[in-house]
């Protein structure tokens, strides 16, 4: 089984990376593998253009026109293709990012812009079966507050046939302390094996 975990962070010694790796431990804990997408560190093209589609020369640019073609050619830009293959092969995909403005930092949002395109996402939802877990950090906004203006991000992954399972969400970050914040990492880590050892339950 193989969970995929999406990092959307610019940072290595921030507490988002300490959280993706407590949760990375969870799964290995688990026997799971876990395969990653670390988008700053890859240096992922957070904007969708024409560019995602280098084999599509018609003059008139129609997104869902080039993405069928690219689909049915296998002519995505290289870094769709991996991205998909990674979806396909995932049974639960995480997603690890801090709370920007109450959505998700941009390299996030075009994460899932360009890699769910017409074909691939739906109508044939490409993620009917897999688990979805949002893990996220943020300052001051309270929890259910959170998962309110999140459903901006949840709400496309259910369509696509996700199953989002209970956000895990820590907050008031700024005001944690040393305890606290080892507590919430074992919480994290415990949340991730339970997932996987009850994937077929949760
Ligand atoms: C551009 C920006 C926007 C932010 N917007 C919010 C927000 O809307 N709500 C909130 O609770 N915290 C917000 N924060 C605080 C971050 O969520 C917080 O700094 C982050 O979760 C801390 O995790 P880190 O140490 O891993 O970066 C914002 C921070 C930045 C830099």
């Amino acid at each position: 089984m193989k969970a995929l975990i999406v990092y959307a962070h610019p940072s290595e010694t921030s507490l988002n990376y300490a959280v993706k790796e407590s949760l990375k431990l969870g799964f290995i804990d688990a026997g799971w593998e876990v395969i990653e997408s670390d988008l700053y560190k890859m240096g992922y093209k957070p904007c969708l253009d024409r560019h995602d589609y280098p084999t599509f020369t018609e003059d008139a640019f129609s997104i869902d026109k080039a993405s069928l073609k690219a689909l049915e050619d296998h002519t995505y830009d290289r870094e769709i293709e991996i991205e998909m293959d990674k979806i396909r092969a995932a049974n639960i995909i995480v997603f690890q990012f801090p709370v920007w403005w109450q959505t998700t930092p941009a390299i996030l949002t075009g994460w899932m812009q360009r890699n769910f395109p017409i074909g691939f996402g739906w109508p044939d939802p490409v993620l009917n079966g897999k688990k979805i877990l949002v893990s996220c950090t943020a300052g001051n906004n309270p929890k259910e507050e959170l998962e309110t203006v999140l459903k901006v991000f949840t709400h496309p992954i259910e369509f696509m046939g996700g199953k989002i399972l209970p956000l895990l969400i820590i907050t008031k970050v700024n005001t944690m302390t040393a305890e606290e914040r080892e507590s919430e990492l074992t919480y994290a880590r415990e949340r991730a094996r339970e997932v996987a050892t009850n994937f077929n339950e949760a």
